[in-house]
């Protein structure tokens, strides 16, 4: 029984190691919102990228875990917070970093800062995400 179970666990150690990319890929955003839009078009892009989690009427929701509301939150007031969420995730919420580009993380965040009661008047652009986002010698854009 011994000699079985510390088979067992070495076969799951040494499969866990040897898959650490899958592993990461499991939690990437690609899995939960499919394939990137192409859409640069901010009211579609989160249709098709956000609202599945943050709601059509992005008030968010307490299920399996709880989505923040994006609808009358003051923390977009600052527009690179927002932005660098959408990149690099946090928490339940994904990194959308490698499937949305610049312009179209621009279009989202300005779309969810003026629209469900939020009325930040600055629109977000390209470059400012390309700022948050910062150089990524691993990924081609
Ligand atoms: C898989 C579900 C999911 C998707 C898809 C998703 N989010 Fe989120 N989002 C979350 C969760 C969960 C959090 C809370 C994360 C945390 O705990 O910090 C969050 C947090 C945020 C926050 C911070 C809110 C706050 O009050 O701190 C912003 C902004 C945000 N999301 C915007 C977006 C945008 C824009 C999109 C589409 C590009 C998007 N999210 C897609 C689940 C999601």
């Amino acid at each position: 029984m011994r000699i079985f179970l510390s088979t067992t666990a070495a076969i799951l150690f040494a499969t866990l190691a040897a898959a650490p990319v899958q592993r990461a890929l499991a939690d990437t955003a690609a899995n939960v919102a499919g394939a990137a839009t192409t859409s640069t078009d901010g009211a579609v892009i989160y249709q098709q990228v956000c609202q599945g989690c943050h709601m059509a009427n992005a008030k968010g929701g307490v299920g399996a875990g709880t989505i923040p509301a994006l609808a009358g939150n003051p923390k977009l007031k600052a527009s690179g917070y927002p932005v660098y969420m959408v990149l690099n995730g946090n928490g339940g919420m994904p990194w959308f970093s490698s499937m949305l580009s610049d312009a179209q993380v621009a279009a989202v965040v300005t779309y969810v800062r003026s629209n469900f009661g939020n009325h930040y008047a600055d629109a977000v652009k390209p470059e400012d995400v390309a700022a948050v986002r910062g150089p990524n010698p691993t990924m081609e854009r």
